[in-house]
């Protein structure tokens, strides 16, 4: 299937492009009533994600209804630890919980390595239904969390502000984290191979908690292993890699094998820019809550956003993902701002 909009594609693999494309993370979802109204149809967020015609659904609405030049496959980082052995809830309005946790060596005999055409066909069958209904439009992206992510709550069981659990397992049991590492990072890989199979265009891996490990603890437990899945992909389909607070790793991120580096709102543009290198494309990284301003606000955010990174190898996006209470018309009017700007910028 030939895409007939490609911009995000050339635009990681660093190609001049006529305009900047743009998509945002959590586009698929919360804020948009369409969701909502497929979301109420079912008992919550699982059976959304585990039922492929509707999950393919709600990943084609941003692009019907706000425009992106990419979707990304509807589901979530966790399905990894589920198709691991641990499996977790969406509870309302609190967030991901764990019935069992990962605590000691012993567990580690709970879990296995996943098998993504078993444990993960539903995400897979969700990627080969969006791309035949998607019909060549844009381009979809396929993710995952990073391994040091999902060790996070696999160790925690929930969401927490300082993780000090999984932390705690980083400095008194070393090698019990690095084989639980190893098994995420294998299964990741496969995941995404799958998903590639099915049709996926690029991938994304997603290390959200990366911003609390000191420096050493990311080169030790973090980077290593989003490398390895770099390795793995890389040239198959272009890699971007997220990685959410490590504003102290930039440098090293950009030595990673990957086409593109994310970056959070508190990263500077241009000193990004000198730290990651000329090599990589930029993605990001307008502070989500800019989007609370008045429209004027979000046009002129955007337009400086977009000057600071230039009209090449810049993949526009937010700095992290949107929130609930985001204005679906302040959302139209950030993508529009990018299409408009960046093409008078060539
Ligand atoms: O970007 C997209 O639109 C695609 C879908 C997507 C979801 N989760 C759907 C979702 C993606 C890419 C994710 C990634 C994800 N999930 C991350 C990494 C990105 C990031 O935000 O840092 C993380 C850390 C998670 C874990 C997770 N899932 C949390 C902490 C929560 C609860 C809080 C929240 O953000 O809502 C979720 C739930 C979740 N994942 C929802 C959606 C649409 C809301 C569930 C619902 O509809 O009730």
């Amino acid at each position: 299937m030939k895409l007939q909009n490609d911009l995000i594609l050339r635009a990681a693999k660093g190609e001049k492009t006529e305009r900047t494309p743009v998509w945002l993370m959590r586009q698929a979802g919360r804020i948009l009533p369409e969701y909502r109204a497929v979301r109420a149809s079912v008992s919550g967020f699982i059976e959304l994600a585990q039922t492929p015609e509707l999950a393919a659904e709600v990943t084609i609405q941003p692009v019907d209804i706000l425009g992106v030049d990419a979707a990304i496959i509807f589901s979530d980082i966790l399905v990894i630890p589920e198709a691991m052995g641990l499996p977790y809830e969406m509870v309302e309005k609190r967030g991901p919980w764990f019935p069992e946790t990962i605590s000691s060596e012993a567990d580690l005999k709970k879990i296995r390595v996943a098998d993504p055409e078993t444990d993960l066909n539903y995400v897979l069958e969700a990627i080969k239904i969006t791309k035949k209904e998607l019909n060549g439009r844009v381009p979809l992206i396929g993710f995952a969390g990073a391994p040091w992510t999902i060790f996070s709550y696999m160790i925690e069981g929930a969401g927490s502000k300082t993780f000090s659990k999984a932390k705690r397992m980083l400095y008194t049991e070393p090698t019990l984290s690095h084989k639980l590492l190893d098994m995420i990072t294998e299964s990741t890989i496969k995941y995404l191979h799958a998903q590639v199979d099915a049709g996926a265009d690029m991938v994304q891996i997603f290390d959200s908690w990366a911003g609390i490990l000191s420096p050493e603890q990311f080169n030790t437990f973090a980077l290593p292993y989003i490398s390895k899945i770099c390795d793995a992909l890389m040239p198959r389909v272009p890699v971007t890699v997220f990685a959410k607070g490590a504003f102290f790793a930039r440098a090293e991120m950009g030595k990673l094998n990957c086409n593109t580096v994310g970056l959070d709102w508190n990263m500077d543009i241009a000193e990004s820019r000198k730290l990651v290198g000329a090599d990589k494309t930029l993605q990001g990284n307008l502070d989500p809550c800019a989007l609370y301003g008045s429209f004027e606000e979000v046009k002129k955010s955007t337009e400086k956003m977009l000057d600071a990174f230039g009209s090449e190898k810049h993949i526009a996006n937010l700095g992290h993902g949107l929130y609930p209470d985001i204005d679906p018309e302040k959302v139209k009017c950030f993508i529009d701002t990018v299409k408009e700007y960046s093409a008078k910028m060539r």
